[in-house]
């Protein structure tokens, strides 16, 4: 079977009340239009065509360049049926079946498209229309049936009468339509009330002219959610986070909640990984084996490794963090780093573009930027890479073994070699060489009796002041 695809994304979307175009807001990470699309990828078809309006620009550039993919502009929107049209010419020279899906149904799924094209091939229908039962059949057209139960027409919602409208079976918006069928599209005639030509009127011409049509009701309302408002979107987003956190938990993932768990689609997590309440795994993340992400986690586009702890509120973005490493509660890994096997970091600490080697510790209240960090580090708390001076960033380096007494600050550009101490207290602005010492703080004095002859001093004064 030869396939073709053609969705629909050129509607102004008007009722999303959004700056947005409707077919790129995002669920849970993919904009809807590459979910529609990702799915039609599992048809194997030779072309795709997606008809977009005025955000033709903004839909091209999130897709890319896919060579299956072509576009064409509908510049005005006058309907689904004058949008099939516009595509049609796209599809010149192409024989098989046209697959017609709307850009706003990001639930629809392969398995379903397949069986509804093995069902019009079979049938050898030249057009046919995939339907299902809504529980509230709300602003859908109406499948109308006659007496023997074959498809008539389609009716939209503010085109129906009152009996019409009580109908549950709906239009999904999938159409298949044969390349060798006379051109029908041509003949759709406008809709005097919404000013539109409407894809639906397809069946009804098709009908007339004694062309075989069929109507399959395979599709679930969950799966064929059209999203037209926020309401709609925001049902959506539901139905797809219950799909992914399912197929999870059949992957042997354990969620501790997972009504309060939510994951992007493009995120991969192996077996053993426990998952506590509100984590936020977004991007391209990659989670490990055996690993545990404690409550309030956001990981965005990293790679979390075997048997990791991330602990509470902790955020971590564009980093890597190697095997059997803990980070948090409550620290910020910054894009650019990579936390090293075995190392701790804890309580307070945010860490910017560097690299942290194996079994180092940065437990408490430590900003580490622009830095390379050697292995069995002790990064004492309060520790401050000073890295910005107002113009430019620099680099600071720790060598393996060193050992950082808190409340320090690290004036980059600065190396501390393997091996050395840096005195607690002490602001570091020149290297300090290999197992030395290094100390940059006023030394302390304690002179003696002070407090007595401060006193004694006070009640001179008060005496004086009494007589006065
Ligand atoms: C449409 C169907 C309806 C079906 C429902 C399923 C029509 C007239 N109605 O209604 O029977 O039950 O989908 O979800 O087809 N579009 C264009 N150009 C246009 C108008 C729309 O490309 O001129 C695109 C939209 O971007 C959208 C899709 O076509 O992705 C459907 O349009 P929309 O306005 O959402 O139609 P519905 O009212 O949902
Ligand atoms: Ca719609």
């Amino acid at each position: 079977m030869k396939i073709m695809c053609v969705v629909l994304a050129a509607g102004l979307g008007k009722r999303m009340n959004s700056f947005l175009p409707k077919v790129l807001h995002t669920l849970h990470g993919t904009p809807m239009l590459h979910h529609v699309l990702n799915t039609l990828y599992e048809l194997n078809p030779l072309r795709i065509v997606v008809v977009a309006g005025k955000h033709l620009k903004e839909i091209k550039e999130s897709i890319g360049d896919v060579s299956v993919i072509s576009f064409v502009q509908q510049k005005v929107p006058m309907g689904t049926g004058d949008a099939l049209l516009k595509a049609w010419t796209a599809l010149k020279g192409f024989q098989g079946t046209v697959v017609v899906v709307n850009g706003d149904t990001p639930l629809i799924m392969s398995k379903t498209l397949k069986q509804f094209l093995t069902l019009h091939s079979k049938e050898k229908n030249s057009v046919s229309m995939l339907s299902f039962i809504a529980e509230d059949p709300g602003s859908y057209g109406r499948v109308i049936r006659d007496g023997a139960g074959d498809i008539i027409s389609i009716v939209e919602d503010r085109d129906a009468t009152e009996r019409q409208k009580k109908i549950k079976e709906v239009n999904s918006g999938v159409y298949a339509i044969e390349t060798d069928t006379p051109h029908l599209l041509k003949e759709i005639k406008l809709n005097e009330s919404k000013g539109e030509y409407y894809l639906t009127d397809i069946i009804g011409v098709a009908k007339d002219k004694g062309i075989k049509i069929g109507a399959y009701c395979i599709g679930s309302e969950d799966e064929f959610m059209g999203v037209n408002t926020k309401k709609d979107f925001g049902k959506v987003r539901q139905l797809m986070r219950d799909r992914i956190i399912k197929k999870w938990v059949n992957r042997g993932i354990c969620f501790i909640d997972t009504n309060s768990v939510y994951i992007s689609t493009d995120v991969k997590i192996d077996k053993g990984t426990i998952i506590y309440p509100n984590v936020h795994l977004e991007g391209n993340t990659r989670i490990g084996r055996g690993c545990t992400i404690y409550p309030n986690v956001r990981i965005q586009d990293s790679i979390v490794e075997d048997g990791a702890i991330i602990k509470d509120s902790t955020l971590i973005e564009g980093s890597v963090v190697k095997r059997r490493a803990s980070v948090g509660p409550f620290a910020h890994i910054r894009p650019g780093s990579e936390i090293g096997e075995e190392v701790k970091i804890g309580n307070f600490v945010e860490v910017k573009k560097s690299v942290i080697g194996s079994r180092t510790k940065a437990s408490h209240l430590t900003y580490l930027g622009d830095s390379k960090i050697g292995k069995n580090v002790n990064i004492g708390a309060g520790t401050i890479t000073c890295n910005y001076d107002g113009y430019k960033k620099h680099v600071t380096i720790i060598e393996d073994n060193v050992f950082i007494g808190s409340d320090s600050q690290l004036i980059a550009p600065v190396k501390i070699g393997k091996g050395a101490y840096v005195g607690a207290g002490s602001t570091i602005t020149n290297d300090v060489p290999s197992l030395a010492l290094g100390m940059g703080r006023t030394r302390q004095i304690n002179i003696k009796d002070w407090v007595l002859r401060k006193k004694l001093k006070v009640k001179k004064e008060r005496s004086k002041r009494a007589k006065s």
